[in-house]
C-alpha cells in the first residue's frame, strides 16, 4: 500500500496515466469507427439512391420505363452502370429531346451531386461500368506517344487523327474531342456511347486509357503546343498534303516562271 501511494507521487505518473488513457481512447476509437463509418456509408448510398430515384422518376421513366426496363422510346439501363449515366447526363446528352440519327449533346441541366444520386440509383438495377476516380483519370506521367499509337489503331478512323471527329453513315458522326473532359473521355471508352464500341478495362487496361486521354490532351487546344508550327487544323494527311501540293508546288513553279521569264529578257536584250 506504501509502495503504491509513494509511486502514485512519483513525477511521472501523471504521464504514464495519460499515456494509458490515451491509449484506451485510441483502442476503444480503433474498435468502433470502422463500423461506425462503414455504417454511414451505407445510409449514404441508399439515400443517394432513394433521391435518384426521385429525379428518374420524373427526368428519365418516361422514356426508360418506371424501373429502368426500356421502353419503345428509350433502351433498358439494368446494367450500364454509373459510367454511362455520368457520361450521358454530364455531358448533356441525356434526357434527350427528340428523336434523331444520334442525340446530341446539350447544356447539362442536373448538378453534380444530382448525377451522381441518378448514377447511383441506375448502378442499384445491375452492376456495369463504374464512373473513374480522378486519379483514374489523370493523365499525368502518361506516355503521349503510346497513347498516339493506340489513338490511330482504336479511334482515329472515326475521330480522325488528332480527334477533330468527323461524319459516320446514317446522319451520325463522331464529335471532335477538344475540350472533352478527362472523365468523360474515359467513360466513353468504358461504356461506348451510342454508335461507339466500348473498350473495357479488359481489353484496354486503366494505364492505356490514360495514355489516350493524355494524347488526346496534347494534340487539342494549344496550337503553339503543334511542334511543327502552324497545325493546318489537325485533320491528318489529307490536309497536310493539300498543303504540300499547292504552296509546295505552287511555289516550285512560281519560281520556274520567274526563271523562264528572266532568261527570255536576257536573250532579248
Ligand atoms: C426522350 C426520351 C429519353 C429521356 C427523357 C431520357 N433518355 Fe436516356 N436514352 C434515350 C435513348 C433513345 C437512348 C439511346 C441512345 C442511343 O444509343 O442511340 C438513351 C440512352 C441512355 C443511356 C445510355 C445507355 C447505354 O446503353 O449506354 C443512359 C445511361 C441514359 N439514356 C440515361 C438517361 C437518364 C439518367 C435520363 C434522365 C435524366 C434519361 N436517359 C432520359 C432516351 C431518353
Ligand atoms: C466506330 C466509330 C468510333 C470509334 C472507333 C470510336 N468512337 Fe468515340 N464516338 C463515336 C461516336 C459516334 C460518338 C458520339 C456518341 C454519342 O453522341 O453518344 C463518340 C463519342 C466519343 C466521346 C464523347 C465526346 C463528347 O463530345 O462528349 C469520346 C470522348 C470518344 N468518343 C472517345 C473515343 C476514343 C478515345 C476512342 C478510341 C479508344 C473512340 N472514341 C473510338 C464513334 C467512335
Amino acid at each position: 500500500m506504501k509502495k503504491l501511494s509513494a509511486r502514485r507521487r512519483h513525477p511521472l505518473a501523471a504521464v504514464v496515466v495519460l499515456l494509458l488513457a490515451l491509449a484506451a481512447t485510441g483502442g476503444l476509437y480503433a474498435a468502433f469507427a470502422p463500423a461506425g463509418k462503414a455504417q454511414a456509408d451505407e445510409t449514404a448510398q441508399s439515400l443517394a439512391i432513394d433521391e435518384g430515384k426521385k429525379l428518374y422518376s420524373v427526368g428519365c421513366a418516361s422514356c426508360h420505363g418506371s424501373g429502368g426496363q426500356g421502353t419503345t422510346d428509350g433502351p433498358s439501363l439494368v446494367g450500364v452502370g454509373s459510367a454511362a449515366v455520368d457520361f450521358q447526363v454530364g455531358t448533356g446528352r441525356m434526357p434527350a429531346q427528340q428523336p434523331g440519327a444520334q442525340v446530341p449533346k446539350k447544356p447539362v441541366i442536373y448538378t453534380q451531386a444530382e448525377i451522381d444520386q441518378l448514377a447511383a440509383y441506375v448502378a442499384s438495377l445491375g452492376a456495369g461500368p463504374i464512373t473513374p476516380t480522378g486519379s483514374q483519370v489523370d493523365p499525368a506521367g502518361a506516355d503521349v506517344a503510346k497513347g498516339g499509337d493506340l489513338f490511330r489503331t482504336n479511334c482515329a478512323q472515326c475521330h480522325n487523327f488528332t480527334g477533330k471527329g468527323g461524319a459516320l453513315t446514317n446522319g451520325k458522326y463522331a464529335p471532335d474531342l477538344e475540350g472533352v473532359s478527362p472523365k468523360h473521355i474515359y467513360e466513353a471508352m468504358q461504356t461506348g456511347p451510342q454508335s461507339m464500341p466500348s473498350f473495357p478495362d479488359s481489353t484496354m487496361p486503366e494505364q492505356e486509357k490514360k495514355d489516350i486521354i493524355a494524347y488526346i490532351k496534347t494534340v487539342n487546344g494549344d496550337e503553339s503546343a503543334s511542334p511543327g508550327g502552324l497545325s493546318l487544323g489537325g485533320l491528318g494527311p489529307v490536309s497536310e498534303g493539300l498543303f504540300g501540293w499547292i504552296f509546295g508546288l505552287g511555289g516550285l513553279i512560281a519560281i520556274a516562271v520567274w526563271v523562264a521569264a528572266h532568261t527570255a529578257k536576257a536573250k532579248k536584250s
